[in-house]
């Protein structure tokens, strides 16, 4: 489908699964030469990256675990600023090494914090996996490790992203028409 609606919005395709597919494999090979031996925790950050948690995951071949935390920050199409912890972390991960899988990383809002809040738990290293990046709306430092696409500052939804909680099953990621 070139084009859907979604309440009162319009969105046209601009990732179609096939390139997404393939560039999770891409980003699990890197991740699987750099964390072999190391065991590694992923931690999935819900709800928008559960898709790309999964497909990551099962493209890996190393001894690795993987536990999820449910973070909030957009309402509608824009980023409220102010991160909502909604199930916090479960894992134990002193002296781990850490990968955060996200789905996008827009202002970097939630990086920051997520970054915060894993650091108490004194991992031994925390890597940080997003599928999308929006390098022109970052308003932090921020190191991202492996980075799937870096896109414009488009509302973008489809393959687990939302638009007020719809669109999430699309295979195919789709931006905001005009
Ligand atoms: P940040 O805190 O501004 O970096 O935003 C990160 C979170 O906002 C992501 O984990 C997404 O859940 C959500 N988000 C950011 N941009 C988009 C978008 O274009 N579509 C849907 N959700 C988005
Ligand atoms: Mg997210």
């Amino acid at each position: 489908m070139e084009r859907i609606t979604i309440k009162d919005k319009t969105f046209a395709i601009n990732i179609p699964e096939s390139k997404i597919q393939a560039r999770i494999i891409e980003l699990a090979g890197e991740i699987n030469t750099d964390m072999r031996g190391k065991s590694p925790v992923f931690l999935c950050v819900l709800n928008g990256a559960f898709l790309f948690a999964a497909d990551v995951f099962k493209n890996l071949d190393i001894e690795c675990e993987i536990s999820f935390l449910r973070v909030s920050s957009y309402e509608g199409t824009a980023s409220t600023g102010h991160i909502k912890n909604l199930v916090g972390i479960s894992a134990s991960l002193k002296d781990r090494h850490v990968v955060i899988l996200e789905d996008i990383v827009d202002t970097g809002d939630t990086a920051i914090y997520l970054l915060q809040e894993i650091k108490k738990h004194q991992p031994k290293e925390i890597r940080f996996a997003s599928l999308l990046f929006k390098p022109k709306a970052l308003r932090h430092e921020v190191k991202l490790d492996y980075v799937g696409f870096e896109v414009p500052n488009d509302f973008l939804v489809g393959y687990g992203l939302d638009y007020d909680g719809l669109g999430r099953n699309l295979r195919d990621i789709y931006k905001l028409a005009e």
